[in-house]
């Protein structure tokens, strides 16, 4: 089975994933690649860095991976846009999950970067491209939709509803039985007990929707 695999991105999340890849799974990082404006130099690592534009000419999806995990800003629609990309380009996605993350048997779509501490409770599915930082606590029952961000210590609980596109900010607590709509900011230490209206921003014990949109603040 092919197991080397090409990491879009060329500052600290490309770095970790070099680090998560190299001593917790069995890909060999090859190459890193970002679009053309963005490169100033040729190596990354010790390893070449390759224009996005023209990577199946080096790195073709017959022979390569591809591994997208980006930051989230701009409420997850840049990291949306990069995994389609490099889909329409013909290109198989890898999923890393950490090793000292608990899962049980949760169907994980494709490029997740799930790191240590996770726990995922059964009857839960993660969609592709979904985010789960350290330490989460996503609870059974539920459903997490494409380009999602957990950061760090957020407790989703049983029976939610995430919708594509949402963020959520350290130590977040989420009620159970709640729908997350599409494209929300769940700031830091928000305590949500009803479900939110797509777009929207919430902050606060107990979580308030704020007069900016998401996509203002994030
Ligand atoms: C949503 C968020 C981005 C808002 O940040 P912001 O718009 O820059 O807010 P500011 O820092 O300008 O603060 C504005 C006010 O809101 C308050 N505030 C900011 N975040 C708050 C929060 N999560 N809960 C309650 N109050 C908050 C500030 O204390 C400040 O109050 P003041 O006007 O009385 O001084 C921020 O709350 C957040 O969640 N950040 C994410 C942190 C995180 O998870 N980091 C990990 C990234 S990997």
């Amino acid at each position: 089975m092919r197991k080397e695999v090409v990491v879009f991105g060329i500052k600290d999340t490309a770095e970790l994933a070099l680090w998560y890849l190299t001593h917790d799974s069995d890909f060999t990082v090859v190459a890193f690649t970002v679009h053309q404006a963005y490169i100033n130099e040729n190596t990354f690592h010790g390893l070449p860095v390759v224009p996005f534009e023209e990577l199946a000419n080096h790195f073709p999806p017959s022979d390569y991976f591809l591994f997208a995990p980006m930051t989230g800003v701009k409420m997850n629609t840049l990291r949306k846009e990069v995994y389609l990309q490099g889909k329409a380009m013909g290109y198989s996605y890898i999923s890393y999950v950490s090793s000292k993350a608990t899962i049980c048997g949760n169907q994980i779509g494709e490029n997740c970067f799930i790191l240590e501490d996770n726990t995922l409770q059964p009857y839960t599915t993660i969609g592709n491209n979904v985010v789960l930082w350290s330490g989460n606590h996503i609870g059974h029952h539920g459903v997490i939709e494409d380009h999602v961000f957990f950061t760090s210590h957020v407790v989703l609980s049983g029976h939610c509803h995430v919708k594509e596109r949402a963020w959520f900010g350290v130590n977040a607590t989420i009620r159970d039985y709640t729908v997350i709509g599409e494209g929300c900011l769940i700031s830091m230490g928000a305590l949500v007990t009803k479900s939110t209206e797509d777009g929207s921003f919430y902050m606060g014990c107990p979580a308030r929707k704020q007069d900016k949109l998401a996509i203002e603040v994030y």
